[in-house]
């Protein structure tokens, strides 16, 4: 069959267009911030993935594919080294995959694309997939966490080969936390003083439904085409948590910011803004992997796709009554605005930053390397069209492109075209350099997922440790990825 990214024939966009909805959309700052239910105590839950019609934008109604049926999907609560089993059963019209981007997890239950969740009845023969013989199926897929990882926030998305970035458009992806008695003891803020916040561009077709070029490999080859399938497709609609624009009420204290960029291809970059115009300090105690060693303060943040921040914003010297908006540098018109805080009562802080937030961050040197790669993150010719590559090639699910040893450290050398934020599976990495100079102030701690921008190069350093098998390392421009951006690593 035709793979989604085969199938393409038209020369990449560099920077793609905003897909415009053709709905009346809210003003911001007005629908209040949805916090996602959440799920906790147990070992084992089960997720329906079905599809449901909400109320995102108001007075629109919009068919999502959802985890549960909600969209972001419920927001899972874990504790560290306490092993989960989440149990997903596919009621879509579509088969899935699930990924928990950032666990340390065994490679059967990573979300392989081609391990599929069907929904019953379906047949994959003729679906798109490159070779059936590496395709394993259920109806019911179940997948096990260790959770043997340090505290951070996780989230879990769709990661089905060629069509992640369409299912993940349509509502499936959710958060899980991962805590432990150490940081809790920290006396971070807690409770209704830390908010998870999913951030997400999306455009709305006229019938209301989420717009997204095709979804059809085959339609691709044909006039008319919208570009921006090809750089990443952009919305100008910014969700946080799914609802548009949203504001929250908050107290005069410090507030604990888990961070996400669930967005497809989306770049912000960050700054909370008061009235006035005068900023807020923007106290970044956790990169994707964890809490950093020391807090480390920012005017603005730069997020990429997939990336996590967590950080502290402060509201006790705002007077009640004000707004501060969290705006994106990076936008423009409605998608300068993300969301907004009111504050709304002045309240005593029962929290504490300490100086030293962690001790535990891995400290690979140069000198524990045994071996450097090189990987280019480049467009290029892809079948009869063109796609997104890694060292030259496109995904192939039936080849291994980097084999590695259990307890290797490696240094991994990057070079990209444009922007591609790139995801190494079951390993965090620190960042080493970027261009040959000094990582930038958010590259600290302990990542998953490296923005690299345009024509720039970054060294980062690994170690492979945990399980053996087959994990994958790929742009987390979910429209770059489905074209080809991914390559199979293998741990022996
Ligand atoms: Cu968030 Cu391989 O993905
Ligand atoms: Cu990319």
């Amino acid at each position: 069959g035709l793979s989604g990214a085969a199938a393409l024939s038209r020369r990449p966009s560099m920077t793609g267009a905003v897909l415009r909805s053709a709905v009346p959309l809210p003003p911001a700052y007005q629908v209040p911030l949805p916090v996602p239910r959440v799920l906790s105590g147990a070992d084992r839950y089960d997720i329906v993935q079905r599809e449901v019609t909400a109320e995102i934008l108001p007075g629109v109604t919009t068919r999502l594919w959802t985890y549960g049926g909600s969209f972001p999907g419920p927001t899972i609560e874990s504790r560290r080294g306490q092993p989960i089993t989440v149990a997903h059963r596919n009621e879509l019209p579509v088969p899935s995959v699930v990924h928990l981007h950032g666990g340390r997890t065994p490679p059967a239950s990573d979300g392989y694309p081609t391990d599929l969740v069907v929904p019953a009845g379906w047949n994959d023969m003729g679906h798109g997939m490159h070779d059936p013989r590496a395709v394993t199926s259920t109806v019911t897929r179940t997948y096990t966490y260790p959770l043997d990882q340090r505290p951070t926030l996780l989230w879990y998305h769709d990661h089905r080969m060629d069509f992640t970035a369409p299912a993940v458009w349509r509502g499936l992806a959710g958060m899980q936390v991962v805590r432990d008695d150490a940081e809790e003891a920290l006396g971070l803020p807690s409770g209704a003083y830390e908010l998870p916040l999913m951030i997400a561009d999306r455009a709305f077709a006229a019938d209301g439904s989420l717009d997204y070029p095709s979804i059809d490999p085959t339609l691709m080859m044909q006039p008319g085409v919208k570009e921006p399938y090809i750089a990443g497709v952009l919305g100008d609609v910014v969700l946080v948590n799914g609802a548009p624009w949203p504001v929250r009420e908050v107290d005069t204290v410090r507030y604990r910011l888990r961070i996400l960029n669930a967005s497809n291809a989306r770049h912000y970059d960050l700054e909370a803004v008061l009235d006035d115009g005068r900023r807020l300090d923007l106290v970044q105690i956790g990169a994707d992997q964890g809490l950093l060693h020391t807090p480390v303060t920012h005017r603005n943040l730069p997020i990429a796709p997939a990336e996590r921040y967590d950080v502290i914003l402060d509201f006790g010297r705002v007077p009640v009554g004000s707004m501060v908006r969290i705006v994106n540098r990076l936008g423009s018109g409605r998608t300068r605005d993300v969301l907004a805080f009111h504050v709304v009562r002045k309240s005593a802080d029962p929290s504490r930053i300490p100086d030293v937030l962690s001790d535990d961050l891995p400290e690979w040197k140069r000198s524990d390397a045994v071996r450097v790669r090189d990987f280019s993150f480049r467009a290029g010719q892809m079948g009869d069209g063109h796609g997104w590559l890694i060292g030259g090639r496109p995904f192939a699910p039936d080849r291994t492109d980097v084999t590695t040893r259990l307890g290797d450290v490696e240094i991994w050398r990057l070079v990209a075209d444009v922007h591609h934020p790139v995801h190494l599976h079951l390993a965090g990495f620190r960042i080493l350099s970027r261009d040959g100079g000094d990582p930038l102030p958010h590259d600290a701690g302990l990542k998953d997922t490296v923005s690299l921008r345009p024509g720039e190069s970054a060294e980062l350093i690994t170690r492979f440790d945990g399980y053996r098998g087959r994990y994958l390392f790929h742009c987390h421009n979910a429209e770059h990825e489905d074209m080809g951006m991914m390559a199979n690593l293998e741990i022996t």
